[in-house]
């Protein structure tokens, strides 16, 4: 009852509070602001409530004292519930530690929207050690966590990044269509769509729209949605991610190799000194070092020596010969105890793509490259494409593809052909990369995999 009787009232004396975001406390400092958040963490005490408030730009400890620490409302306020604290923020003496390590001395709040308490509680939602199934589940309220949103925070400097090195490398970046009727990467991963009674696909790769505009617009690159009906669950695949493709006019396969290796150590260089990706990756990952110029180059052939040497089987068990496949298992074994990235060069004509460019100095093997990074293994996928007319045409053939649907894409190579090449990076893979998690289910917003499309 005498809690009842304490009213939380503002000082209408007191200066007007400045509405700030939390990002900017350091230049807010001794200046009666009004910060806007969810309660991240709450400490109930006798005489005194520590709230610390996150409003997705970081987060700030209030500091809540005398009636308005006493008071009903506060006794009663619950872990994700949204307030508006106004007060006074300012540095905290040495020895005690908080986020920024600033406090707000808080001398109003209002409750804007109280989140349950009991058994609808934020935390019974979302528990650390929870089932994942049961996680992703509640992905909306997860994503209010520590690590999730800050791999997220570091996603987002990451495309920042990349489309900083493309401009700076002179590409141009367009937006291709995600429902399209031919496929790049294989029948068996395709998604199936019926768009007006025709049969269409989601698309698993915006690569052959990125060669139609080389004539057009010199080097391109694109951000866009892959999607592929992987059936199997591993710890790389999603059925839709985000895919950083570019395309390179008029370079040899060695330009390639070397566009990648400036492409990773420069943006993993921007992302470093960003000044909130930068520590959030040191957090997620201690000690990280970013890889240094040139990397490791191997190709396919020597790869199933040191696969063979190293007792490592293929997927029969067996010892590798050329043309195996090499699956993610030894890949990863092979990437982890080299322990540096590696550019996989050259691999058989018949486990890659159709467009694939063939060696001069051997047709059995392709002018293409695997990223492989530890840890993850491979992040990107690229090669040199066939831009002879004839060649491509034999090679659509020899995959048993419809050759109309490829009209504009042969195309290419009858209006002036060039030789050109390109690559795909997978966005979660680098992420998983940089940020040391387990899966890239824990680097997409919502991820997307067999039997997971909710929420
Ligand atoms: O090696 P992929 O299949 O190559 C292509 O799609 C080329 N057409 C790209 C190009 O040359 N423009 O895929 C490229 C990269 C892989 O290295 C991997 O990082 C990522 O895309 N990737 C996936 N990421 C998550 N889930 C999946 N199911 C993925 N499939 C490929």
């Amino acid at each position: 009852a005498e809690l009842d009787l304490i009213k939380i009232s503002e000082d209408e004396s007191l200066p007007k509070a400045k509405k700030i975001k939390i990002r900017t406390v350091q230049n807010n400092l001794e200046t009666r602001v009004a910060v806007q958040g969810w309660i991240h963490r709450l400490r109930l005490q006798k005489g005194v409530a520590f709230i610390t408030l996150r409003d997705g730009t970081g987060y700030i400890q209030a500091v809540l004292s005398g009636d308005l620490a006493k008071a009903r409302t506060t006794q009663e306020l619950t872990i994700e519930s949204t307030v508006v604290i106004k007060g006074v923020i300012s540095k905290l003496p040495e020895g005690k530690s908080a986020p920024g390590g600033v406090e707000l001395k808080a001398d109003y709040y209002e409750v804007v929207g109280l989140a349950p308490s009991g058994d609808e509680a934020f935390t019974n939602k979302v528990q650390e050690n929870a089932d994942p199934s049961l996680l992703l589940d509640q992905r909306h309220l997860a994503l209010r966590g520590e690590a999730l949103s800050s791999v997220m925070k570091v996603r987002a400097a990451l495309l920042r990044a990349i489309r900083r090195f493309f401009q700076e490398e002179g590409l141009l970046e367009v937006t291709p269509p995600c429902m399209v009727q031919t496929q790049v990467e294989g029948g068996s991963t395709l998604f199936k769509m019926d768009y007006y009674g025709e049969e269409a696909y989601l698309t698993q790769s915006s690569q052959l729209y990125l060669e139609t505009c080389l004539p057009a617009l010199g080097d391109v690159y694109c951000v866009q949605e892959s999607f592929r009906a992987e059936k199997s669950h591993t710890r790389r695949h999603l059925s839709e991610y985000t895919h950083i493709e570019s395309e390179l006019a008029f370079i040899e396969f060695d330009d390639l190799l070397s566009h990648l290796e400036r492409l990773i150590t420069t943006t993993v260089g921007y992302v470093l000194e960003d000044p909130e990706a930068g520590p959030l990756i040191q957090q997620l990952n201690p000690g990280f070092v970013a890889p240094k110029m040139p990397f490791k180059r191997m190709e396919y052939i020597h790869a199933l020596d040191w696969l063979n040497e190293h007792g490592i089987p293929n997927e029969d068990g067996e010892k590798f010969k050329f043309g195996d496949d090499i699956a993610e298992a030894a890949e990863r074994k092979m990437t982890d105890t080299i322990g540096v990235p590696i550019l996989l060069i050259r691999f058989p004509v018949e486990i890659k793509s159709f467009y694939m460019q063939k060696c001069k100095d051997d047709p059995r093997v392709t002018e293409s490259v695997d990223v492989l990074m530890p840890n993850v293994g491979e992040i990107t996928g690229g090669s040199m494409r066939t831009y002879d007319y004839d060649e491509l045409l034999a090679s659509i053939k020899r995959e048993n593809l419809d050759l109309d649907s490829y009209y504009w894409f042969t195309d290419q190579r009858k209006y002036g052909t060039c030789p050109h090449g390109g690559y795909g990076l997978g966005t979660e893979r680098i992420l998983a990369w940089l940020c040391d998690r387990f899966t890239v289910r824990d680097c997409s917003l919502y991820p997307r995999f067999t039997g997971r499309c909710k929420p």
